[in-house]
């Protein structure tokens, strides 16, 4: 394995328009803080970055929505989100932003240097402009009704009901949220990063040469890939952002995808002025710790931007993870579906270990996975306070009742005691190689295992029953006890900082040295240890119940929201009513369409020919649970070609109070093709 000289640790820069909540901390900052903490430890030269990433539509859009300026919005969020890493022990070397000077100076030398390069492709396109307000519309800033779905609110990139990424000029019905008017096309000239000439490189560098890299970001970035990569717009109309440093650009900005990641430059220029050993020599080895929506700007775009610009080196790994889920249902900020860091805090003040602990031993990390707040309780309950809380404290209170708090000697040992001993360091090296493959929650579970073989040490031993009749004996099994104790002191600082500085109070150990993890003699003879308190408390039905409660009510506020009957539609003619061709038809095949997480494809059989129709219904159907099916479609509506492949009608669906889409079939099977009146 190749070995490095210093480590450059990225964390994603989180959008400052909105606090941070849990699915964030267990995704990104979490395993990226463990990883930090464990290469100081080990003395490495290593410096962990992050910052606000303030530009983007959605900030705009929020400025808007509450009357305020953009800097306003990014102002509060910025402030507040760098309070709740560092309340959770989070601990960047910087915590900079995307609107400093020295990022706008980074992010234009940037782009001016492939530009002078000739990198980019000027193309002029025809994009929506608002006469009204006299702006080109960013997708986002344009609404029409999904041509898929028939959602009437959805993006100009994104219909948010049933998943679909759309263009603008695929939405029915487009209309600017600016000014409500109708848009019109216009040119516009814009600059592209040709990823298409990168093709061949990055199959190289990621598929043959990354093979380590994480199965579902080396999937992902297989099927980007494979899919053949199009060159890609760098800048946008819109103001708000890096300008692009060019005369006759104004108005134009850097897309936001295109300066954030080189806002890790910039944080790093702002941190260290020898920033350029961190980025340029090869020696160093650089590592993005992103959530799995990140995979394609960190493993393909920003590299070919890196390679384009040729002096920077290129991230080694990129570890990202899966989504979080909270109680079984998708975080969501707008529907208040979250649990914020700082509300946490205020309801369990000081047990920031106690969340750390939960995200890391549930973290998504291969799938995405569930946060439940019973799952919370039981690990705090029955592993931080019965398992760890418990075997530390009994160690320290037999060593202050039995030795006024002084490590005894370690006499004769048995068969046992030394497996025990050598356990420590088995362990110590399982962490170390779980760490080291970003193996988050394997190593988490590893360390604990080190107080779960305490627990069962002085269980077996029972030393409170020997210590009038055989003294040597008891002072063995407390030097022992007490060494696994120094360990775990050690093994778990990067997990849970806040206690393990703790106990290292309480065993009067000074700072964490990684270098001392697995040693047996860690506290010597006579060393003193002082007063044990407890690292962990119980956390009572009650405190959860409320935490339930509060989840409940969410539920039901957004429930009553969704409930508000949608409005009647226009009267429609009876004539302009049979015009729409509904019938029964029967699913052949089922598949879902790649890089879409809420497309399936199917192939069906309507009576009067067998077509494909594209549905946003993945999330609800496995594909073969369709097969088979007999359901209702409208049969004429124009074809559409989504994703690349040509869709022929629409599969009818009830849309449920809560989001949820069900099939409408037939009472029982009739033929294919039945006409629906
Ligand atoms: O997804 C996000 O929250 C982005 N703001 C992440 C940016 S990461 C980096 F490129 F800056
Ligand atoms: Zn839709």
């Amino acid at each position: 394995m190749k070995t490095f000289k210093r480590y450059l640790v990225t964390s994603a820069l989180p959008y400052a328009n909105g606090p941070l909540h849990i699915g964030h901390l267990a995704g990104v900052y979490v395993p990226s803080d463990i990883y930090t903490r464990y290469l100081r430890m080990k003395g490495e030269d290593v410096i962990s970055i992050c910052g606000s990433d303030e530009h983007g539509v959605p900030i705009t859009l929020k400025a808007r929505n509450e009357g305020i300026t953009p800097k306003e919005v990014v102002d509060r969020y910025h402030f507040l989100n760098k309070k709740a890493f560092e309340d959770f022990g989070i601990t960047f070397d910087i915590y900079s932003r995307t609107s400093n000077k020295i990022h706008y100076e980074t992010a234009s030398e940037f782009f001016l240097k492939l530009y002078n390069k000739g990198d980019f492709v000027e193309k002029i396109s025809e994009q929506y402009y608002d006469e009204e307000a006299g702006c080109f519309l960013a997708d986002r800033y344009i609404v029409g009704t999904c041509p898929h779905c028939g959602n009437e609110n959805a993006y100009g990139d994104q219909c948010e009901k049933c998943g679909t990424s759309l263009s603008p000029n695929e939405l029915i019905n487009p209309h600017s949220t600016i000014s409500g008017s109708k848009p019109v096309l216009k040119e516009t000239k814009h600059w592209y990063l040709p990823l298409d000439k990168y093709e061949g490189w990055l199959k190289k560098w990621i598929l043959e040469d990354h093979k380590e890299w994480k199965s579902n970001v080396y999937g992902q970035c297989k099927s980007w890939i494979d899919q053949g990569l199009q060159p890609r717009a760098v800048s946008r109309d819109l103001d708000w952002g890096v300008p692009v440093p060019l005369k006759g650009a104004e108005g134009k900005v850097l897309y936001v995808w295109f300066d954030a990641p080189i806002g890790y430059i910039s944080a790093t220029k702002e941190l260290t002025p020898s920033w350029e050993k961190y980025w340029k020599d090869p020696e160093t080895r650089m590592v993005h710790f992103i959530g799995k929506d990140n995979i394609v700007f960190h493993c393909i775009i920003f590299p070919v931007m890196l390679k384009a610009e040729g002096s920077f080196i290129l991230p080694d790994n990129v570890p990202a993870n899966e989504f979080l889920n909270l109680e079984g249902d998708k975080i969501s900020t707008s529907r208040n579906w979250a649990v914020w860091l700082h509300e946490y805090l205020e309801d369990f003040p000081g047990k920031q270990d106690v969340l750390r602990y939960t995200l890391c031993a549930n973290a998504p990390e291969t799938k995405d996975n569930d946060f439940t707040w019973k799952d919370f309780q039981a690990r705090n309950n029955n592993e931080l306070v019965a398992i760890l809380g418990n075997f530390v404290n009994r160690t320290l209170v037999l060593t202050n009742n039995y030795y006024h708090g002084a490590v005894p000697e370690r006499g004769a040992t048995d068969e046992n005691d030394e497996s025990v001993l050598a356990e420590i360091s088995a362990i110590k090296k399982n962490v170390e190689a779980s760490l080291g493959n970003f193996r988050f929650r394997e190593a988490l579970k590893e360390a604990m295992n080190l107080a779960r073989l305490g627990n069962k040490y002085l269980a077996d031993a029972e030393p409170w029953k020997l210590v009038k009749t055989n003294p040597a004996r008891v002072k063995t099994i407390l030097n022992i006890a007490l060494q696994i104790t120094a360990n775990l002191a050690v093994l778990l600082e990067p997990f849970l900082p806040f206690s393990m500085e703790k106990l290292r109070k309480m065993t009067n150990q000074g700072k964490a040295d990684w270098a001392n993890a697995g040693r047996t003699d860690l506290l010597k003879p006579g060393h003193h240890v002082n007063k044990a308190s407890l690292l962990f408390d119980k956390i009572e039905d009650e405190e959860i119940r409320k935490q339930i409660d509060k989840l409940h009510q969410t539920k039901r506020a957004n429930e009553q929201e969704s409930a508000t009957i949608l409005q009647a539609k226009e009267p429609v003619s009876f004539d302009d009513f049979t015009k729409v061709d509904i019938r029964t038809a029967t699913v052949l095949e089922a598949e879902k369409v790649p890089r879409t997480t809420k497309l399936l494809k199917l192939k069906i059989d309507t009576g009067l020919d067998i077509r494909t129709i594209v549905s946003g219904i993945a999330e609800y159907f496995e594909p073969q649970q369709m097969i088979g099916k007999q359901i209702s479609i409208v049969a004429n509506l124009e074809p559409r070609r989504i994703k690349g492949i040509e869709s022929k009608g629409m599969i009818l669906m009830a849309e449920d109070k809560d989001g949820k889409f069900v099939i409408i079939s037939p009472e029982y099977k009739v033929s294919n093709g039945s006409p629906i009146k």
